[in-house]
Protein backbone atom coordinates (compact mmCIF):
# COMPACT_ATOMS: atom_id res chain seq x y z
CA UNK A 1 0.00 0.00 0.00
CA UNK A 2 1.47 3.56 -0.54
CA UNK A 3 1.23 6.42 1.53
CA UNK A 4 -1.85 8.82 1.34
CA UNK A 5 -0.35 12.37 1.81
CA UNK A 6 -4.03 13.81 2.84
CA UNK A 7 -4.51 11.07 4.93
CA UNK A 8 -5.27 12.34 9.16
CA UNK A 9 -5.52 10.82 11.87
CA UNK A 10 -7.62 10.79 14.72
CA UNK A 11 -6.32 13.18 17.75
CA UNK A 12 -6.13 10.90 21.11
CA UNK A 13 -8.06 12.74 23.57
CA UNK A 14 -6.82 11.46 27.66
CA UNK A 15 -9.15 11.58 30.11
CA UNK A 16 -8.34 12.78 33.20
CA UNK A 17 -9.18 14.00 36.84
CA UNK A 18 -9.32 13.19 40.81
CA UNK A 19 -11.39 9.23 41.64
CA UNK A 20 -14.78 9.61 41.33
CA UNK A 21 -15.16 13.05 39.46
CA UNK A 22 -16.72 11.28 36.45
CA UNK A 23 -14.51 10.75 33.33
CA UNK A 24 -15.98 7.26 32.80
CA UNK A 25 -19.58 8.43 33.34
CA UNK A 26 -18.57 11.28 30.76
CA UNK A 27 -17.25 8.60 28.26
CA UNK A 28 -20.12 6.28 28.95
CA UNK A 29 -22.48 9.01 28.18
CA UNK A 30 -21.04 10.08 24.76
CA UNK A 31 -21.35 6.55 23.63
CA UNK A 32 -25.06 5.74 24.97
CA UNK A 33 -25.59 9.09 23.19
CA UNK A 34 -24.44 8.35 20.31
CA UNK A 35 -26.45 4.57 20.53
CA UNK A 36 -29.48 6.00 21.25
CA UNK A 37 -28.67 8.63 18.23
CA UNK A 38 -29.33 5.52 15.91
CA UNK A 39 -25.18 5.66 15.80
CA UNK A 40 -24.74 2.21 16.95
CA UNK A 41 -21.83 0.68 16.01
CA UNK A 42 -20.61 3.90 14.64
CA UNK A 43 -18.81 3.89 18.15
CA UNK A 44 -16.17 1.02 19.00
CA UNK A 45 -15.05 0.67 22.22
CA UNK A 46 -11.57 -0.15 21.69
CA UNK A 47 -9.17 -1.18 24.01
CA UNK A 48 -8.98 1.19 27.04
CA UNK A 49 -10.11 3.70 23.97
CA UNK A 50 -13.15 4.74 22.44
CA UNK A 51 -13.89 5.69 18.79
CA UNK A 52 -15.97 8.48 18.01
CA UNK A 53 -16.40 9.13 14.14
CA UNK A 54 -16.83 13.32 13.35
CA UNK A 55 -20.34 12.43 12.06
CA UNK A 56 -21.73 11.13 15.19
CA UNK A 57 -19.93 13.88 16.90
CA UNK A 58 -21.48 16.50 14.43
CA UNK A 59 -25.14 14.90 15.43
CA UNK A 60 -24.37 14.73 19.20
CA UNK A 61 -23.25 18.64 18.94
CA UNK A 62 -25.82 19.47 16.55
CA UNK A 63 -25.39 23.12 15.11
CA UNK A 64 -21.63 23.47 17.68
CA UNK A 65 -19.79 20.98 14.90
CA UNK A 66 -21.06 21.37 11.50
CA UNK A 67 -18.88 18.30 9.85
CA UNK A 68 -17.98 19.84 6.26
CA UNK A 69 -15.65 22.57 8.72
CA UNK A 70 -13.35 19.63 9.61
CA UNK A 71 -11.16 17.05 7.99
CA UNK A 72 -10.36 15.41 11.02
CA UNK A 73 -11.74 11.78 11.53
CA UNK A 74 -13.23 12.13 14.60
CA UNK A 75 -11.50 11.83 18.67
CA UNK A 76 -10.05 8.77 20.32
CA UNK A 77 -11.10 9.22 24.17
CA UNK A 78 -8.31 7.22 26.77
CA UNK A 79 -9.99 6.85 29.81
CA UNK A 80 -7.60 6.70 33.27
CA UNK A 81 -7.78 5.98 36.43
CA UNK A 82 -8.67 8.93 39.04
CA UNK A 83 -7.11 6.54 42.22
CA UNK A 84 -4.00 7.67 43.81
CA UNK A 85 -2.11 4.54 43.03
CA UNK A 86 -2.27 4.31 39.36
CA UNK A 87 -0.28 7.76 39.02
CA UNK A 88 2.13 5.31 36.11
CA UNK A 89 -1.56 4.79 34.00
CA UNK A 90 -2.30 8.34 34.36
CA UNK A 91 1.10 9.77 32.97
CA UNK A 92 1.27 7.57 30.14
CA UNK A 93 -2.21 8.16 29.39
CA UNK A 94 -0.53 12.13 29.13
CA UNK A 95 2.35 10.99 27.64
CA UNK A 96 0.19 9.49 24.44
CA UNK A 97 -2.09 12.09 24.87
CA UNK A 98 -2.63 14.77 21.67
CA UNK A 99 -4.97 16.69 24.10
CA UNK A 100 -6.75 16.45 27.01
CA UNK A 101 -10.31 17.08 29.35
CA UNK A 102 -9.09 17.34 33.04
CA UNK A 103 -12.23 16.51 34.78
CA UNK A 104 -13.54 18.12 38.03
CA UNK A 105 -16.46 17.75 40.27
CA UNK A 106 -18.12 21.32 40.35
CA UNK A 107 -18.69 20.95 43.81
CA UNK A 108 -15.50 18.85 45.00
CA UNK A 109 -13.10 21.75 43.24
CA UNK A 110 -10.01 20.85 42.71
CA UNK A 111 -8.38 17.39 44.14
CA UNK A 112 -5.15 15.82 45.19
CA UNK A 113 -4.91 13.81 41.60
CA UNK A 114 -6.67 16.72 40.00
CA UNK A 115 -3.29 18.65 40.78
CA UNK A 116 -1.17 15.72 39.45
CA UNK A 117 -2.87 15.82 36.08
CA UNK A 118 -2.75 19.11 35.53
CA UNK A 119 1.46 18.87 36.71
CA UNK A 120 1.79 15.88 34.01
CA UNK A 121 -0.50 18.33 31.54
CA UNK A 122 1.90 21.18 32.56
CA UNK A 123 4.84 18.38 31.93
CA UNK A 124 3.82 16.80 28.41
CA UNK A 125 3.42 19.90 27.03
CA UNK A 126 -0.42 18.79 26.44
CA UNK A 127 -3.18 21.39 25.52
CA UNK A 128 -6.35 20.71 27.58
CA UNK A 129 -9.81 21.82 28.83
CA UNK A 130 -11.53 21.52 31.72
CA UNK A 131 -14.44 19.86 32.28
CA UNK A 132 -16.83 21.05 35.35
CA UNK A 133 -18.99 17.67 35.74
CA UNK A 134 -22.15 17.43 37.57
CA UNK A 135 -23.40 20.51 37.14
CA UNK A 136 -26.95 19.00 37.44
CA UNK A 137 -26.12 18.28 41.34
CA UNK A 138 -26.76 22.49 42.08
CA UNK A 139 -29.34 23.29 44.00
CA UNK A 140 -32.21 23.73 42.13
CA UNK A 141 -31.26 22.95 38.80
CA UNK A 142 -33.77 22.40 36.14
CA UNK A 143 -31.77 19.84 33.96
CA UNK A 144 -32.53 20.31 29.96
CA UNK A 145 -30.85 16.83 28.91
CA UNK A 146 -28.25 16.90 26.77
CA UNK A 147 -28.66 20.56 26.11
CA UNK A 148 -25.72 23.00 24.95
CA UNK A 149 -24.57 24.46 27.91
CA UNK A 150 -25.95 28.55 27.41
CA UNK A 151 -28.83 27.17 26.56
CA UNK A 152 -29.20 25.22 29.65
CA UNK A 153 -27.70 28.00 31.61
CA UNK A 154 -29.80 30.83 30.46
CA UNK A 155 -32.83 28.37 31.52
CA UNK A 156 -32.67 28.31 35.34
CA UNK A 157 -33.46 30.47 37.86
CA UNK A 158 -30.84 33.64 39.45
CA UNK A 159 -30.83 31.56 42.12
CA UNK A 160 -29.45 27.97 40.53
CA UNK A 161 -26.98 30.17 38.06
CA UNK A 162 -25.78 31.99 41.17
CA UNK A 163 -24.30 28.83 43.07
CA UNK A 164 -23.08 27.41 39.60
CA UNK A 165 -21.24 30.65 39.04
CA UNK A 166 -19.65 30.75 42.16
CA UNK A 167 -18.37 26.86 41.92
CA UNK A 168 -17.04 27.54 38.52
CA UNK A 169 -15.32 30.46 39.44
CA UNK A 170 -13.72 29.15 42.00
CA UNK A 171 -12.30 26.04 39.39
CA UNK A 172 -10.91 29.09 37.63
CA UNK A 173 -9.54 30.32 40.72
CA UNK A 174 -7.89 27.46 41.11
CA UNK A 175 -6.55 27.22 37.85
CA UNK A 176 -5.03 30.65 38.18
CA UNK A 177 -3.34 29.53 41.38
CA UNK A 178 -1.59 26.95 38.95
CA UNK A 179 -0.21 29.40 36.86
CA UNK A 180 -3.10 28.88 34.21
CA UNK A 181 -5.28 31.39 32.95
CA UNK A 182 -8.28 30.26 32.38
CA UNK A 183 -12.06 31.54 31.90
CA UNK A 184 -15.60 30.28 30.87
CA UNK A 185 -14.96 28.52 27.18
CA UNK A 186 -17.04 31.13 25.37
CA UNK A 187 -15.00 33.64 26.61
CA UNK A 188 -11.93 32.52 25.42
CA UNK A 189 -10.31 33.93 22.18
CA UNK A 190 -7.15 31.90 22.08
CA UNK A 191 -6.97 28.67 23.69
CA UNK A 192 -3.14 28.57 23.61
CA UNK A 193 -2.99 30.81 26.71
CA UNK A 194 -6.25 30.55 27.76
CA UNK A 195 -7.79 27.06 29.47
CA UNK A 196 -11.74 26.88 28.62
CA UNK A 197 -13.84 25.47 31.07
CA UNK A 198 -16.43 23.94 30.00
CA UNK A 199 -19.75 22.87 32.57
CA UNK A 200 -20.74 19.33 31.51
CA UNK A 201 -22.84 16.71 33.46
CA UNK A 202 -22.21 13.03 32.46
CA UNK A 203 -25.98 12.34 34.14
CA UNK A 204 -27.80 14.47 31.87
CA UNK A 205 -25.84 15.23 28.90
CA UNK A 206 -25.78 19.13 29.12
CA UNK A 207 -22.80 20.84 28.09
CA UNK A 208 -21.56 17.60 26.28
CA UNK A 209 -22.11 19.35 22.81
CA UNK A 210 -19.66 22.31 23.78
CA UNK A 211 -17.06 19.81 25.04
CA UNK A 212 -17.01 18.02 21.91
CA UNK A 213 -17.10 21.58 20.00
CA UNK A 214 -14.47 22.71 21.75
CA UNK A 215 -12.02 19.27 21.75
CA UNK A 216 -12.90 19.01 17.67
CA UNK A 217 -11.88 22.91 17.51
CA UNK A 218 -8.89 22.42 19.43
CA UNK A 219 -7.84 19.78 17.31
CA UNK A 220 -8.43 20.82 13.93
CA UNK A 221 -6.49 24.34 15.05
CA UNK A 222 -3.52 22.82 17.06
CA UNK A 223 -2.88 19.61 15.88
CA UNK A 224 -3.35 19.55 12.45
CA UNK A 225 0.19 19.23 11.16
CA UNK A 226 0.50 16.37 14.11
CA UNK A 227 -2.36 14.50 13.01
CA UNK A 228 -0.73 14.40 9.14
CA UNK A 229 1.22 10.67 9.48
CA UNK A 230 1.14 8.07 7.33
CA UNK A 231 -1.36 5.43 7.60
CA UNK A 232 -0.35 2.96 5.71
CA UNK A 233 3.01 2.81 6.82
CA UNK A 234 4.40 0.55 9.85
CA UNK A 235 2.27 0.90 13.00
CA UNK A 236 3.90 2.79 16.08
CA UNK A 237 1.98 2.66 19.71
CA UNK A 238 2.64 2.68 23.22
CA UNK A 239 1.80 -0.11 25.80
CA UNK A 240 -0.56 0.58 28.15
CA UNK A 241 -0.89 -2.73 30.44
CA UNK A 242 0.15 -6.37 29.27
CA UNK A 243 -2.57 -8.95 30.28
CA UNK A 244 -2.74 -12.73 29.88
CA UNK A 245 -5.96 -13.62 28.19
CA UNK A 246 -7.14 -17.07 27.96
CA UNK A 247 -6.10 -19.53 24.91
CA UNK A 248 -3.23 -16.19 24.14
CA UNK A 249 -0.89 -15.96 26.72
CA UNK A 250 0.30 -12.33 27.52
CA UNK A 251 -1.01 -10.10 25.53
CA UNK A 252 -0.34 -6.69 24.98
CA UNK A 253 -3.13 -3.79 24.89
CA UNK A 254 -1.87 -0.59 22.69
CA UNK A 255 -2.45 2.53 21.56
CA UNK A 256 -1.44 2.88 18.08
CA UNK A 257 -0.61 6.36 17.33
CA UNK A 258 0.97 5.84 14.17
CA UNK A 259 0.72 3.72 11.02
CA UNK A 260 -0.88 0.28 10.52
CA UNK A 261 -0.66 -3.07 12.33
CA UNK A 262 -1.08 -6.26 10.48
CA UNK A 263 -2.16 -9.99 11.52
CA UNK A 264 1.63 -11.62 11.18
CA UNK A 265 3.56 -7.99 11.32
CA UNK A 266 7.23 -8.62 12.96
CA UNK A 267 7.01 -6.10 15.78
CA UNK A 268 9.85 -4.28 18.36
CA UNK A 269 8.33 -3.97 22.03
CA UNK A 270 10.51 -3.05 24.72
CA UNK A 271 10.96 -5.58 28.24
CA UNK A 272 12.20 -5.37 30.78
CA UNK A 273 15.42 -7.13 29.74
CA UNK A 274 15.81 -4.98 26.54
CA UNK A 275 13.95 -4.76 23.40
CA UNK A 276 11.68 -8.34 22.34
CA UNK A 277 11.24 -9.07 18.26
CA UNK A 278 8.07 -10.96 18.03
CA UNK A 279 5.15 -11.41 15.38
CA UNK A 280 1.56 -10.59 15.59
CA UNK A 281 -0.67 -13.66 15.58
CA UNK A 282 -3.94 -11.77 16.19
CA UNK A 283 -5.42 -8.58 16.68
CA UNK A 284 -7.89 -8.40 19.28
CA UNK A 285 -10.99 -6.00 19.83
CA UNK A 286 -13.74 -6.17 22.28
CA UNK A 287 -17.14 -6.60 20.47
CA UNK A 288 -18.97 -3.50 19.96
CA UNK A 289 -20.03 -1.72 23.61
CA UNK A 290 -18.93 -4.78 25.63
CA UNK A 291 -16.29 -3.68 28.16
CA UNK A 292 -13.14 -5.54 28.16
CA UNK A 293 -12.91 -6.09 32.18
CA UNK A 294 -16.51 -8.46 32.12
CA UNK A 295 -16.33 -9.65 28.13
CA UNK A 296 -13.90 -12.86 26.94
CA UNK A 297 -15.00 -12.46 23.32
CA UNK A 298 -12.94 -10.57 21.13
CA UNK A 299 -13.29 -9.80 17.72
CA UNK A 300 -10.30 -10.91 15.22
CA UNK A 301 -9.02 -7.79 12.74
CA UNK A 302 -6.67 -8.28 10.15
CA UNK A 303 -5.43 -4.74 10.29
CA UNK A 304 -5.53 -1.49 12.86
CA UNK A 305 -4.88 1.96 11.62
CA UNK A 306 -3.77 4.45 13.76
CA UNK A 307 -5.34 6.17 16.00
CA UNK A 308 -6.96 3.36 17.94
CA UNK A 309 -6.76 0.61 20.92
CA UNK A 310 -5.98 -2.81 20.06
CA UNK A 311 -4.95 -5.91 21.97
CA UNK A 312 -1.74 -7.42 20.35
CA UNK A 313 -1.25 -11.25 20.88
CA UNK A 314 2.03 -12.51 19.69
CA UNK A 315 4.64 -15.34 21.35
CA UNK A 316 7.40 -13.70 24.04
CA UNK A 317 5.53 -10.95 25.56
CA UNK A 318 6.05 -12.37 29.05
CA UNK A 319 8.75 -9.53 29.64
CA UNK A 320 7.37 -6.90 27.65
CA UNK A 321 6.84 -3.51 29.51
CA UNK A 322 3.72 -1.20 30.36
CA UNK A 323 4.53 2.33 28.91
CA UNK A 324 7.10 1.17 26.10
CA UNK A 325 7.04 1.70 22.72
CA UNK A 326 6.09 -0.91 20.29
CA UNK A 327 7.31 -0.75 16.23
CA UNK A 328 6.37 -2.54 13.15
CA UNK A 329 9.43 -3.38 11.39
CA UNK A 330 7.95 -3.51 7.85
CA UNK A 331 10.11 -3.04 4.73
CA UNK A 332 13.06 -1.51 7.28
CA UNK A 333 16.17 -2.95 8.96
CA UNK A 334 15.26 -4.94 12.04
CA UNK A 335 18.59 -3.11 13.41
CA UNK A 336 17.38 0.32 12.75
CA UNK A 337 13.92 -0.58 14.41
CA UNK A 338 15.41 -2.22 17.34
CA UNK A 339 17.70 0.99 18.27
CA UNK A 340 14.44 3.17 18.02
CA UNK A 341 13.17 0.97 20.78
CA UNK A 342 16.05 1.07 23.07
CA UNK A 343 16.22 4.94 22.50
CA UNK A 344 12.67 5.12 24.05
CA UNK A 345 13.16 2.82 26.69
P1 LIG B 1 -12.44 6.76 38.78
O1 LIG B 1 -12.36 5.97 37.52
O2 LIG B 1 -12.56 5.90 39.99
O3 LIG B 1 -11.30 7.73 38.92
O4 LIG B 1 -13.79 7.64 38.79
P2 LIG B 1 -14.45 8.40 37.54
O5 LIG B 1 -13.86 9.76 37.44
O6 LIG B 1 -14.43 7.56 36.33
O7 LIG B 1 -15.95 8.62 38.08
P3 LIG B 1 -17.24 7.82 37.61
O8 LIG B 1 -17.60 8.15 36.21
O9 LIG B 1 -17.10 6.41 37.98
O10 LIG B 1 -18.34 8.55 38.52
C1 LIG B 1 -18.31 8.53 39.93
C2 LIG B 1 -19.71 8.75 40.48
O11 LIG B 1 -20.18 10.06 40.15
C3 LIG B 1 -20.74 7.77 39.94
O12 LIG B 1 -21.62 7.43 40.98
C4 LIG B 1 -21.47 8.58 38.88
O13 LIG B 1 -22.80 8.15 38.70
C5 LIG B 1 -21.44 9.97 39.48
N1 LIG B 1 -21.46 11.01 38.43
C6 LIG B 1 -20.59 11.15 37.41
N2 LIG B 1 -20.90 12.21 36.66
C7 LIG B 1 -22.02 12.74 37.19
C8 LIG B 1 -22.85 13.88 36.87
O14 LIG B 1 -22.61 14.63 35.91
N3 LIG B 1 -23.90 14.13 37.68
C9 LIG B 1 -24.20 13.36 38.76
N4 LIG B 1 -25.26 13.68 39.49
N5 LIG B 1 -23.44 12.29 39.09
C10 LIG B 1 -22.38 11.99 38.33
MG1 LIG C 1 -13.43 5.76 35.92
Amino acid sequence: ASADPGSLRTPIVAVLGHVDHGKTSLLDKIRGSAVSEGEAGAITQHIGATAVPLDTVSSMAGELVVADDFDLPGLLFIDTPGHHSFSTLRARGGALADIAVLVVDVNDGFQPQTEEALDILQRTGTPFVVAANKIDTTPGWNPNPKAPVQETYEAQTDRARERLDENLYEIIGQLSDGGFSADLYWRVQNFQNNIGVVPVSAMTGEGIPDLLAVLMGLSQRYMKEEMEVDLAGPGKGTVLEVKDEKGFGATLDVVLYDGTVEEGDRIVVGGVEGPIVTEVRALLRPRALSEIRTEAEFERLDAVQAASGVKLAAPNLDDAMAGAPVRVVRGRPLEDVIEEVEAEL
